[in-house]
């Protein structure tokens, strides 16, 4: 579906007439922060300006997260504390867009308790955002209904990134796994792949405006494709041509289901100059007893097995990884072989969580008798192996010369210049603004447990 904007004129016109500005609060993943990335681009085509002030700006759109319930909880309070100044002015607006939308519950309680909200929108469904506006702007009509997932793939819509060298790309929406602890595939809809075409055509134009680093986005982004009918293309063959676009040096892909992970995939990655070295490969438990009550469909065995053909394409690959500890049922023995999976692979990066129990998930009626006290407890013991050994996975780099997209200047130290190498580590070193935007080349001389410090090399 090609996203139309009928009321683009008429919008601009109000906006110019008041000088309206946006601020989009993005919670959650980095779907999320793709999509953030799209209603800038639509607002900014409407002649919204962007303001880094929240009390400032005119539209606040919150783009929320509905993952865990501290996410969740996030949102009521920035809503709460908005309230006074929503009722005083009436040039402010409040949008709320995303995952949380998706869910009837949470619809009621904003309708009951949050009712000076001004806009919702559901996930897929920003080709309806012009007309909500307009109504909100030109006629004071406000809309928090519910609408139903709409399993719409939008193409063509306006997208203004923050970042001038890294853009991400969504290639695939939904997910059809349904996990039974997640809530993504309830409010993100049937995985749907976008077309080829479309998705190259995107990276060519990236490419062609200074773009070095592309990270292709999914719930599940190696099930790309498998709902083409007439056609025999998946996520190894766009991965190919994707490497065959110029300009293009840096490419990333998040994240990757360990069941879906093909020897093809891996023949791919270990032929490719461009695909990272660092690759994201979600483990969520190192016991095979409980990936099954999470309906994963892989065991611990699988994943190490992965994970050691990834090493053998090169011993210097990076794997990151998401965790849960305290699933409904988790006994110590489970978290042992969790535990057990983080000695032998020593991720590079663990993004850590304490499960939280998701209305309408098949795991939301499973018993839990494990206390939080315990679970924090084993969130803890991982972190403490993980910085245990992570020195050492740095260290291998030391005395290496390694390609680094250059950022711009490091936040902690204005003399130095910041980059990620294809490890996605982070390095900083003396430069100067000619090599912002450009790859260079950096031998690394120490490490810092969250960075490392590195040299150019001329
Ligand atoms: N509780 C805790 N963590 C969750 N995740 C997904 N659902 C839940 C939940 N109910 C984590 C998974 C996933 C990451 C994006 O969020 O680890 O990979
Ligand atoms: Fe959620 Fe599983 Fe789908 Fe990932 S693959 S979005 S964890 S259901």
């Amino acid at each position: 579906m090609k996203f139309t904007n009928n009321y683009k004129e008429k919008i601009r016109e109000i906006v110019k007439d008041k000088n309206l500005t946006y601020y989009i609060d993005t919670m959650g993943c980095s779907m999320n922060e793709n999509d953030s990335s799209k209603y800038s681009g639509i607002l900014e085509s409407m002649g919204f300006k962007k303001e880094f002030d929240e009390k400032k700006a005119n539209l606040i759109l919150f783009n929320t997260c509905c993952i865990r319930e501290n996410a969740e909880n996030t949102l009521f309070g920035r809503l709460g504390s908005l309230k006074k100044e929503k009722i005083n002015n009436e040039d402010k607006y409040i949008v709320i867009v995303g995952c949380m939308t998706q869910q009837k519950h949470i619809i009621d309680k904003i309708k009951t308790s949050y009712k000076f909200v001004d806009i919702v929108l559901g996930t897929g469904a920003m080709s309806i955002f012009p007309l909500k506006l307009y109504n909100v702007l030109k006629n004071k009509k406000t809309d928090i209904e519910y609408i139903d997932v709409t399993n719409e793939v939008e193409e063509d819509i306006p997208i203004k990134y923050d970042d001038k060298f890294r853009a991400s790309v969504s290639i695939i929406y939904g997910c059809n796994n349904f996990c039974s602890y997640c809530i993504v595939p309830y409010v993100r809809g049937r995985e749907r792949s976008r077309k080829k075409e479309d998705i190259l055509n995107d990276i060519k134009r990236l490419a062609k405006n200074g773009y070095k680093e592309v990270m292709l986005l999914g719930q599940n982004v190696n099930s790309y494709g498998n709902d083409f009918k007439d056609i025999n293309y998946n996520f190894p063959k766009l991965l190919q041509d994707i490497e065959k676009i110029d300009g293009i040096e840096i490419i990333r892909f998040m994240s990757p289901h360990p069941k879906d992970f093909s020897d093809e995939l891996i023949e791919v990655i270990k032929n490719s100059k461009k695909i990272a070295r660092q690759i994201h490969l979600p483990l969520q438990s190192g016991s095979t007893r409980i990936l099954k009550e999470m309906n994963r469909r892989h065991t611990k065995e699988d994943y190490l097995k992965i994970v050691e053909k990834l090493k053998s394409i090169d011993d210097n690959i990076s794997i990151s990884t998401d965790i849960i500890v305290g699933f409904p049922g988790e006994t110590d023995e489970d978290f042992k072989e969790t535990l057990d999976v983080v000695k032998k692979v020593k991720f590079d990066q663990i993004y850590m969580f304490i499960y939280s129990k998701r209305v309408g998930t098949r795991a939301e009626k499973m018993e839990d008798n494990t206390s939080n006290n315990e679970k924090v407890k084993r969130l803890e013991k991982i972190k403490e192996v993980y910085e245990k050994y992570l020195p050492d996975n740095n260290k291998k780099m030391i005395g290496k010369v390694y390609k680094v997209l250059v950022e711009g200047k490091s936040k902690n130290n204005e003399n130095l210049y910041t980059g990620r190498t294809s490890q996605n580590k982070v390095v900083i070193f003396e430069g100067n603004e000619e090599v912002v935007g450009k790859i260079v080349n950096v031998k690394i001389i120490s490490q810092h447990l969250w960075y490392l410090k590195g040299k150019i090399e001329v």
